[in-house]
């Protein structure tokens, strides 16, 4: 069975990332990545039954108590990460326990805030089940939940101790939960990596119908370049901004439209034809790459228009976005398919029209 390592290198804070066929019932590898003797298994009530006795029989040696969250982004909240912390509480957790995140990104996103704030800090191993979560929310650090009225509003940076993403976990997963994944594989082409765009072209048939090698391939190569990015940039004070390509416009759909209608990477991917379109009303980006990107995100049966929201009501939703600085919003636009940049000083009018034309 192929398997894959990436590692993210952050000093003290490194930690692998293990991509393949059958982790989750390998116990010498389950058993040497994670260390802690007692684990908090956080999943939900549709992936808990599907994977947790796997973990829960690889590392049987381990004290494990399981929180089974509800399911949805609607439950990504503050009182949710009260759930967490009371399962912390009772299952009388000490420093050296560890949480394990088994799910997709909302579990991650929580199960990861929890770790941060429990007792000021313990350690967590993520075992995201969606591609979503394999390619993007597992890896990074990033961890949190959405305030009613702002995407992501409230969390802490905090690193897993290790990432084990199983594809043979994807099995399970609904298509319109898979393609919103392919929305996020798409971004790291457009942003940083024009040979990884062209193969995804060249593959998204395959990749489309799930063939595993090219699954493994995809998530590697997203992977390797969100480490790449992260450890140049670990807080977001420059070039991590580039992973929210999409983001700003995306997170105004998904809140305008009610959290969990527009899954999250459906409003990236409308976001980044947004985003593409922009690039090309100011020059940057030539029109038949906006194009492609187009076709390559309908090829996936991804959406490329987004709800007619109002281009006023996005301009308030955007203006809550993390990267405002100085009332200004900053977006993460293309000076070339390959190649994004975080821009401030657009041409106000520029910005007008695009939301003018995709909003209305
Ligand atoms: P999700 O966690 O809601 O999972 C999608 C659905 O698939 C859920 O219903 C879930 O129960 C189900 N599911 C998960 N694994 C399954 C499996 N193997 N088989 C069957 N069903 C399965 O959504 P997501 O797309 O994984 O993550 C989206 C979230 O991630 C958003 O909240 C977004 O903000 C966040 N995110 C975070 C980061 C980050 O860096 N922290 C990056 C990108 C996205
Ligand atoms: N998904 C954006 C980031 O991890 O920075």
């Amino acid at each position: 069975m192929k398997r894959e390592r990436v590692d993210i290198a952050l000093g003290e804070r490194s930690y692998p990332i293990l991509i393949g066929e059958g982790l989750l019932s390998d116990e010498n590898l389950l058993g040497s990545s994670i260390k802690a003797r007692h684990l908090l298994i956080v999943t939900n009530t549709t992936v808990g039954p599907l994977y947790a006795d796997a973990l829960k029989h690889a590392l049987k040696d381990r004290r494990i108590s399981e929180v089974a969250l509800p399911d949805g982004e609607q439950h990504k909240t503050l009182a949710t990460i009260g759930r967490i912390i009371d399962s912390l509480v009772e299952a009388r957790m000490n420093r050296d326990a560890a949480v394990v995140a088994l799910g997709g990104g909302v579990i991650g996103d929580m199960a990861g805030f929890a770790a941060a704030c429990y007792q000021r800090g313990i350690d967590y191993i993520q075992v995201p089940t969606t591609l979503l979560a394999q390619v993007d929310s597992s890896v990074g650090g990033k961890t949190g939940v959405n305030h009613p009225k702002a995407k992501n509003m409230i969390g802490a940076f905090h690193q897993p101790r290790c990432v084990i993403a199983d594809i043979d976990t994807l099995k399970t997963l609904s298509d319109r939960e898979y393609r919103a994944g392919l929305a996020e594989i798409v971004k790291y082409g457009l942003i940083y990596d024009r040979d990884f765009f062209d193969w995804l072209e060249s593959n998204a048939v395959v990749l489309a119908a799930r063939e595993p090698s090219a699954i493994i391939y995809a998530v590697r190569r997203s992977c390797e370049i969100k480490a790449e990015v992260v450890a140049k940039d670990e807080r977001e004070h420059g070039i991590r901004a580039w992973l929210n390509l999409g983001h700003t416009f995306g997170h105004a759909i998904e809140t305008a439209s009610g959290y969990g209608n527009w899954l999250h990477g459906e409003a990236v991917a409308a976001g980044m034809v947004m985003a593409a379109d922009m690039s090309t009303r100011l020059g940057w980006l030539g029109a038949a790459d906006r194009d492609r990107t187009v076709q390559l995100l309908t090829k996936f049966g991804l959406p490329t228009v987004p709800p007619k929201i109002g281009a006023n009501e996005a301009l308030v939703l955007m203006g809550m976005d993390k990267k405002v600085l100085d009332g200004q919003v900053r977006l993460v636009l293309l000076r070339a398919l390959g190649r994004a940049d975080v821009v401030g000083d657009y041409p106000k009018p520029t910005l007008d029209a695009t939301l003018q034309h995709y909003f209305g």
